[in-house]
C-alpha cells in the first residue's frame, strides 16, 4: 500500500466550507511547515520534488503560515505556488510573533492594524495576488472576535483573501466569527493522540457547515512509529524536543499506546501511518462533515504513502480499539497549553 509508483490515483476531492462557497480541494492536503521550520535539517530538492508529486497525486491543498521560519517557509513555496497557481489551494496563517532573538518566545496579535500589516507580508512572499485562505493562527483573547473577523473580511472585500480560517478556537469561539463573516475551515490538532477539539469545535464546525483541517494527524510523526524518544533522537533545533509527549517516561509510555495502530496496519497491509490517517479521515463519514487533515512531509514516498490512506476504510471493530488511545496519552500536546484553545473551553 505504501509504495504507489508513477500511475497511483487520484484522491478524491471536497468542498472547503463557508457555505458552499469554498474551492474544490483533495480530501487530503499537504502541511509543508517542516520544508522550512521546526523538524530539522530539510533537502530542499527533495521538498520540492514533493510539492510537485503532490498535484500528480491530487494532493492540491498547500498548508504555511507566516511564522514559518520567519516568512521562509512561504518564500520557499512562492516559485511552486506561482507555477501552478490555478491548481493549488493556498493557505497561510497571521497572528503568532516570533522573536527573532529567541526562538522559544512567542506572542500572539490578532488586532487589525496587525492583520493588515501580516497580509501584505504574506502577500509578498508568497508572490501571488489573493491568498485562497486566510487563517487566523491563535486567538489573542484580549481582542473580541468579532473585531478580529471584521478585519479579517475587509481583506476578503478588498480581494486579498478569497476565504477565512481560524486555528485553535473553541466551538463558541467559531460561532462568534461566523455570525461576523463565513469561516471556510477551521484548523486545530486533531488524531488518534489529539481529540480535545471533539468537545466543542469539532460538533460546532459540522452545524456550521465549516470544513475541519486537523493539524499534526500523524502526531507530529510520533504515531509512525517512527521514532521513540525526541530527546534521543532528533537534532537539537527539532521543536519536538520540547513537547511533553515526546520526551522520557511519556515518549516510552506512548510509544507502548502504538500497539493496537501496528495491528491494524498489518491486517490492512498499510503502515501506522496510514492507519493514524484513516482514522482521520474516517471522521468525515462517521460524523458526517467535512474533514481534510494536512499530514507534513518533505519526502515523496511518504507524500504517496499518506496519500493512499484515503484508500483505507477501517471496520467499526477497529474503531472501537483505536478509540480509547487518546484517553491515555501521557504529556500535553504543548509545554504551555495556554497556547491552545482547550484552555478557553
Ligand atoms: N495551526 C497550527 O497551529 C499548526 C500547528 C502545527 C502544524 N500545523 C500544520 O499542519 C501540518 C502538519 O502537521 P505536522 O507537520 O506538525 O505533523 P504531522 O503531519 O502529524 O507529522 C509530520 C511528521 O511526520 C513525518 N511523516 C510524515 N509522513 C510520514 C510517514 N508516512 N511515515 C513516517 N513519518 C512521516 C514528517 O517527516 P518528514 O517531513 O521528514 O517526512 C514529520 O516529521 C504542518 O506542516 C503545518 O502546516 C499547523
Amino acid at each position: 500500500m505504501s509504495d504507489l509508483g508513477t500511475n497511483a490515483p487520484r484522491i478524491p476531492t471536497t468542498t472547503l466550507g463557508g457555505g458552499g462557497t469554498g474551492p474544490r480541494v483533495g480530501v487530503q492536503g499537504l502541511g509543508c511547515m517542516g520544508m522550512s521550520f521546526a523538524y530539522g535539517p530539510t533537502d530542499a530538492d527533495e521538498a520540492r520534488a514533493t510539492l510537485e508529486r503532490a498535484l500528480d497525486l491530487g494532493v492540491t491543498f498547500f498548508d504555511t503560515a507566516d511564522m514559518y521560519g520567519l516568512g521562509a517557509n512561504e518564500t520557499f513555496l512562492s516559485p511552486f505556488f506561482r507555477a501552478h497557481r490555478e491548481e493549488v489551494v493556498i493557505a497561510t496563517k497571521f497572528g503568532i510573533v516570533l522573536d527573532p532573538d529567541d526562538p522559544v518566545k512567542r506572542g500572539i496579535r490578532n488586532d487589525r492594524a496587525y492583520i493588515r500589516a501580516s497580509v501584505e507580508g504574506s502577500l509578498a512572499r508568497l508572490g501571488v495576488d489573493m491568498i485562497d485562505l486566510y487563517y487566523m493562527h491563535r486567538r489573542d483573547p484580549s481582542v473580541p472576535i468579532e473585531e478580529t473577523v471584521g478585519a479579517m473580511a475587509e481583506l476578503v472585500a478588498e480581494g486579498k483573501v478569497a476565504h477565512l480560517g481560524l486555528s485553535e478556537v473553541t466551538g463558541a469561539e467559531l460561532r462568534a466569527a461566523h455570525a461576523v463573516h463565513p469561516i471556510a475551515a477551521l484548523q486545530s490538532e486533531w488524531s488518534l493522540f489529539s481529540r480535545d477539539v471533539e468537545r466543542s469545535a469539532v460538533p460546532a464546525a459540522k452545524e456550521l457547515g465549516v470544513a475541519f483541517v486537523p493539524y499534526s494527524p500523524l502526531g507530529r510523526g510520533f504515531l509512525t512509529g517512527s521514532f521513540k524518544d525526541a530527546g534521543e533522537e532528533l537534532t537539537a533545533d527539532d521543536f519536538r524536543r520540547g513537547q511533553p509527549r515526546f520526551n522520557g517516561a511519556n515518549a516510552t509510555a506512548n510509544h507502548a499506546l502504538l500497539e493496537p495502530v501496528r495491528r491494524i496496519a498489518e491486517a490492512h497491509g498499510a503502515t501506522p501511518a496510514q492507519v493514524a490517517l484513516a482514522w482521520v479521515h474516517q471522521q468525515a463519514a462517521l460524523r458526517e462533515m467535512t474533514v481534510i487533515p494536512i499530514p507534513g512531509t518533505r519526502r515523496r514516498g511518504r507524500l504517496e504513502e499518506n496519500a493512499a490512506a484515503t484508500r483505507i476504510t477501517l471496520t467499526d471493530a477497529e474503531l472501537a480499539l483505536l478509540a480509547p488511545i487518546a484517553s491515555h496519552v501521557a504529556g500535553d500536546r504543548y509545554p504551555d497549553m495556554t497556547f491552545t484553545s482547550a484552555t478557553r473551553e
